[in-house]
C-alpha cells in the first residue's frame, strides 16, 4: 500500500523542482525518517537545501514526547510567520509525532501551516507538496509503516544514511541509523510515543540484512539499529518465524564490512543474558548497553507502568557485567513523576550511585495528553522536579567524570566517524564500548580503525592520540 502511493507521489511531483529544507527535533528514529523522506523527496525531483530562506518547502520533523519539545517548536514555527508573509507560496509542513498528536487544530493555530503528516504517513509527503501548491491545508494520518519500513522499491541510497558522521562537502557517510521495529506496545503511564507512533511492527528480517548490507556497500562502517523498544523485535514473514533480537543481532554481526554494531532503545523487562551473550560474542558489536531505568522505586515503577522493579534491574545489571567486560552503561531517568515522595526520589540516587552509571539522560516529568499518568494526582512542583534534578546531576556528573579518568592512558580500538565540528584539525570517533573520543588527524582517516592511547578526559568526552591504524 505504501510503496503504491509513493510511487503515484513521485510520478506526480517529478515535473515541478522545488527548493526543500527540512529541519529535525528529537529521537533518532526522526534522524532516520527525515533522511529517508529527504532521499524520497530528491528522488521525486526536488532539491535539498540547507538554507530555509531560499526553500519553497520547509518541514519540520517534530517531536512531542515532552511538552518542552512542543513549546520549541511553536516557537521555530512561528518564526516562519514573516518569511510566509514575504512570500506567499512558501509550503510549510509539520511531519512526526507532534501532528499525529495534535492533528488537524495545529491549522487553527498556525493558519500558515500547508500540510500536516504523522510518522506513519511520510510516503505521502511528495503527494502533500504537490497537493499544498494551490494553497489548500492538507493532512494525512493512517495507521501504516513508515515509508522505509514498508517499500521494497524505496531509495537504494537514500535512506537510513545520516549523522551523527555525515560526511560533509561529499565525503563518506560511515554513520548509518537502520530502523528495526517501529511504534511501543508498553504503555508506560507517562509516555505518548504509543499514541504518535502506533503499535509495534517488526521488519522483515531478510529486508533489514539487505538494507544492511547496501549500506555496506555504499561506505558505511558503523550501523546503529533502532526501535523504541528494539528487544520487542519478532520477525512476522512466515518464512523466518521465531527471529527475535539477539538471532537478528547476531546475523546482522556476521555479515562483512560492519566494523561497528549498536542498538537502542533496550527495555529493562526484555533484555535477558542470551542478549549479552550475543553482544559477547562478537567484537564488532558495541560494549555499551542503553537501559532506562526511569526510577530506583518499586512504588514509582509500577505506577509507570515499567514491568519491573529496581531488584530486577540490579539483577540485569549484575548479568551482563559479568557476561560482557568492559561494558559501558547508560540510562534514562524520569525526576518527579506524580506522588515521587522524597524517599522515592533518594532509592532512584542511590540506584545510581551503586550502579555507576557513564552517562545519564535524565528529565523532568513533564505531563502528556492522551496518558495515564497525565490523570494521576500528587503532581510535583516545578521547583522539586528541578532541585531533584540538580541533585541528580550533582551525583552523576562526578561518576561520569570518574569513570572517564579511569580510562586514562589506556588504549582503546577506535572508528574515525567524522571530523570534529568544534576542534578543527580533530576526529570524532568511538571506542570498542562506545565513548565518544576526540583524536588530531586528517580527515582521510574518517572510516578507519586505529588504536588511540586516551591522554585526557573531561567529563563528557575522551581525547586521545593515534598509536596505528587497525583497519
Ligand atoms: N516526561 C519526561 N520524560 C519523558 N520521557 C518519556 N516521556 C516523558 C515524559 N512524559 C523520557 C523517558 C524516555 C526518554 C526517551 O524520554 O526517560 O526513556
Ligand atoms: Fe515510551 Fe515506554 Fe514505549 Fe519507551 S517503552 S517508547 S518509554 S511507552
Amino acid at each position: 500500500m505504501g510503496e503504491e502511493k509513493g510511487g503515484i507521489a513521485t510520478r506526480t511531483t517529478l515535473a515541478i523542482t522545488m527548493k526543500f529544507f527540512i529541519r529535525t527535533f528529537g529521537c533518532q528514529m526522526n534522524q532516520a525518517d527525515s533522511a529517508c523522506l529527504s532521499g524520497r523527496l530528491i528522488e521525486a525531483g526536488h532539491q535539498n537545501t540547507e538554507d530555509p530562506e531560499e526553500a519553497q518547502v520547509i518541514i519540520f520533523n517534530t517531536c512531542s514526547v515532552r511538552q518542552h519539545a512542543e513549546e520549541r517548536l511553536f516557537q521555530n514555527l512561528n518564526a516562519l510567520r514573516p518569511l510566509k508573509k514575504k512570500r506567499p507560496e512558501l509550503i510549510i509542513g509539520l511531519i512526526g509525532c507532534i501532528p499525529a498528536l495534535r492533528r488537524e487544530t495545529l491549522f487553527r493555530s498556525f493558519p500558515h501551516l500547508n500540510f500536516l503528516a504523522g510518522p506513519e504517513n511520510l510516503d505521502t509527503v511528495p503527494d502533500l507538496i504537490s497537493r499544498s501548491k494551490n494553497g489548500a491545508q492538507i493532512a494525512v494520518f493512517d495507521s501504516k509503516l513508515p515509508p522505509h519500513l514498508t517499500s521494497p522499491t524505496r531509495g537504494k541510497e537514500s535512506c537510513g544514511v545520516v549523522s551523527p558522521a555525515r560526511g560533509e562537502e561529499g565525503g563518506v557517510n560511515v554513520s548509518a541509523f537502520l530502523p528495526i521495529i517501529t511504534g511501543c506496545d508498553n504503555f508506560c503511564s507517562y509516555c505518548v510515543v504509543p499514541f504518535t507512533r502506533g503499535r509495534e511492527k517488526s521488519r522483515p528480517t531478510g529486508e533489514i540484512l539487505e538494507e544492511a548490507e547496501r549500506m555496506v556497500a555504499n561506505g558505511v562502517k558503523e550501523i546503529i539499529l533502532l526501535g523504541q523498544n528494539v528487544n520487542s523485535y519478532q520477525e512476522t514473514a512466515n518464512k523466518n518465524k521465531g527471529i527475535g533480537f539477539p538471532e537478528l543481532l547476531s546475523r546482522i554481526a556476521g555479515l562483512s564490512g560492519i566494523l561497528r554494531l549498536g542498538f537502542m532503545t533496550s527495555h529493562p523487562k526484555d533484555v535477558s543474558p542470551k542478549l549479552f551473550k550475543v553482544i559477547a560474542a562478537h567484537s564488532n558489536i558495541y560494549r555499551h548497553l542503553h537501559l532506562p531505568l526511569q526510577s530506583g522505586s518499586d512504588s514509582i515503577l509500577k505506577a509507570m507502568h515499567r514491568g519491573y522493579t529496581a531488584a530486577h534491574y540490579r539483577q540485569r545489571i549484575k548479568e551482563v557485567r559479568e557476561i560482557i567486560p568492559g561494558l559501558a552503561l547508560t540510562s534514562d531517568i524520569i525526576v518527579g513523576f506524580p506522588g515521587e515522595t522524597e524517599d522515592d526520589f533518594k532509592k532512584t540516587l542511590s540506584v545510581i550511585a551503586e550502579t555507576k552509571f557513564d552517562d545519564l539522560f535524565a528529565f523532568k516529568y513533564s505531563d502528556r495528553p492522551k496518558t495515564k499518568a497525565e490523570e494521576l494526582g500528587g503532581k510535583i512542583p516545578e521547583k522539586t522536579k528541578e532541585d531533584r534534578l540538580a541533585r541528580l546531576w550533582k551525583l552523576q556528573d562526578g561518576i561520569s567524570l570518574k569513570k572517564n579518568l579511569e580510562t586514562k592512558g589506556k588504549t582503546f580500538e577506535v572508528l574515525l566517524l567524522t571530523e570534529s565540528r568544534k576542534r578543527p584539525g580533530f576526529l570524532l570517533g568511538k571506542a570498542e564500548n562506545e565513548k565518544k573520543i576526540l583524536v588530531p588527524g586528517n580527515a582521510k582517516l574518517v572510516g578507519s580503525l586505529i588504536q588511540v592511547q586516551v591522554t585526557s578526559v573531561d567529563r563528557r568526552l575522551l581525547y586521545g592520540v593515534a598509536l596505528e591504524q587497525t583497519a
